[in-house]
């Protein structure tokens, strides 16, 4: 398939792609989109809208979640995901993301990060 087909895949996953279920509770999700910056349509795929409900938080579930959305990735056959953030780069540097640019979005300063996911 070629990028234009897995990007169509993508989106077609929609968001949510990733989501994190106890006893039926919904502990968080996040997703992977074609599009997250319509300042970087340059850039494709996403890890977006990571989230975690605050009582569930620091017991792993969000590293779960992002590990998800990267398997997710690699399995569509990409190379390189993206991602923006405001405050959570150290975060994901621990998980081995790369610091790309920090630039203005939305009234606040973020950071935009890189992923390679080739095998
Ligand atoms: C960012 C967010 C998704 C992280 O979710 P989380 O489930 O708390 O993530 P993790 O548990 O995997 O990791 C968070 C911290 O807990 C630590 N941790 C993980 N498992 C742990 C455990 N069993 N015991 C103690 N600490 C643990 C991690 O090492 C990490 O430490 P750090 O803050 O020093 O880096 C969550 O805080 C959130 O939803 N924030 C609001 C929305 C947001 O900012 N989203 C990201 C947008 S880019």
């Amino acid at each position: 398939m070629d990028l234009a087909g897995r990007v169509a895949v993508v989106t077609g996953a929609g968001r949510g792609i990733g989501r994190a279920i106890e006893d039926g509770t919904v502990l968080g999700s996040a997703s992977l989109v074609a599009h997250d910056m319509d300042t970087r349509m340059d850039l494709s795929p996403w890890l977006a809208s990571v989230l975690v409900a605050p009582e569930h938080r620091r017991r792993g579930v969000g590293t779960a979640l992002i590990h998800r959305v990267v398997d997710e990735a690699r399995t569509l056959g990409f190379r390189t995901l993206y991602l923006f953030t405001p405050d959570k780069e150290a975060l994901y540097t621990k998980l081995g993301w790369q610091f790309l640019e920090r630039t203005e979005y939305l009234a606040q300063t973020v950071v935009i990060m890189s992923l390679a996911i080739a095998d």
